[in-house]
């Protein structure tokens, strides 16, 4: 093949390559390693394009020749606005004729593999310190009671109230990620059953109310005068709206009212507002990950797993809604849900 079927060749894949000679120089960049690198790398040596030091020695060992067999490939990270991680390969390319040799460098993005198998070993580590925390807990007490409380029967009831919320809050933990991972499963498939969201908000109410009122807190909700029908798995709903009601009432100041809203355009917009510490604004957009906690002491010691946001970001996605969060420390948080209703979406 000559120069320009080469060019027309390597132009058609979607992933940077070069070729060089065996005094490093490129002789060819294909369309995207030229939008990496510049459109006038071409006749400048490699080091120019990467300056990674293993990717350069890399391909100065695959040059000389010290590499027999296969080449190996070499996985170097570039810094840029996005940093990215590459997979390099070093391929000398057989000339039929000539002397001269020419090798091809192929780089393929790999962060994204990266980041997926960052994110399951993240996760497995998050869920075991979360199941550990209650373990040790339930350990400790039994031990407890074994032993110095054996005879004591004021800290024997203590000590199991204890022991029967840590028991609960694992029960709650391994029901949350049951939740998450069947939501996941189906988070591409659209509910076909349809849900009154202003009768799902009642019920959820009086469900979160008596935990509102140990505390002092009133929830305001009016019934508005519309059916506010959407596409949706009524469970589900329950679930999100219980989440965010209940969290307004968790997070909510002793004494405080948290106003419950509900209007429609092309969709339903139902926003959950308290007057509570608020959230500073570097923490928002980390919300919803799964076990992210502005202050996670506090959280625990309210029972919370840190799933609940990202339950609710699995079922609005699935519902093709939207999730807005609003705040002002000191002040109060404000999550709005978006939902698009029934005849609207068909
Ligand atoms: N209305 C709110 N006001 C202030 N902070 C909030 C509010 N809602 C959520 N947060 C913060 O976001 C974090 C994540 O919320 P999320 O609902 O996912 O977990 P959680 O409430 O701690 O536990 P769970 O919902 O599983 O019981 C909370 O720990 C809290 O720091
Ligand atoms: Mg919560």
């Amino acid at each position: 093949m000559n120069l320009f079927e080469w060019r027309s060749l390597l132009n058609a894949l979607s992933e940077p390559v070069l070729l060089i000679n065996k005094s490093r120089e490129i002789i060819l960049a294909n369309g995207i390693a030229q939008e990496l690198f510049g459109r006038r790398i071409e006749g400048s040596d490699f080091a120019r394009a990467i300056r990674h030091p293993a990717a350069l020695h890399h391909v100065d060992r695959v040059l000389a020749g010290n590499i027999i067999g296969p080449e190996p490939n070499t996985v170097f990270r570039l810094a840029g606005s996005i940093a990215t991680t590459y997979k390099l390969s070093v391929t000398r390319i057989e000339e039929r004729t000539g002397t001269s040799s020419t090798f091809m460098i192929a780089l393929k993005d790999i962060s994204h593999i990266l980041e997926a198998e960052q994110m399951r070993s993240d996760f497995v580590a998050n869920v075991s310190h979360e199941l550990r925390s209650p373990l040790t807990a339930l350990t400790g007490f039994i031990e407890t009671l074994k032993g110095s409380a054996k005879d004591d029967p004021d800290a024997r009831a203590r000590f199991l109230d204890i022991m029967e919320r840590e028991a609960s809050r694992m029960n709650r933990l391994i029901d949350d990620l049951l939740s998450l991972s069947t939501l996941e499963t189906n988070e591409r498939i659209r509910p076909v059953s349809k849900a009154s969201v202003p009768n799902i908000l009642s019920r959820v109410i009086a469900t979160v109310s008596p935990q509102a009122e140990a505390n002092n807190k009133t929830i305001n909700f009016i019934t508005p005068d519309f059916e506010g029908i959407v596409n949706g798995d009524e469970d589900e709903l329950t679930q999100l709206f219980h989440n965010l009601v209940e969290n307004a009432v968790k997070y909510g100041r002793a004494d405080s009212e948290i106003n419950i809203s509900i209007s429609q355009n092309d969709n339903l917009i139902i926003a959950i507002k308290d007057a509570g510490e608020g959230i500073p604004p570097e923490h928002i957009p980390r919300l919803t990950e799964r076990f992210y906690r502005v202050d996670s002491g506090r959280s625990r010691e309210k029972g919370g797993t840190g799933l609940g946001l990202a339950i609710v970001k699995h079922i609005i996605n699935r519902h093709r809604g939207r999730l807005i969060i609003e705040s002002v420390v000191g002040e109060g948080s404000t999550f709005t849900v978006e939902l698009p209703l029934a005849n609207a979406s068909g």
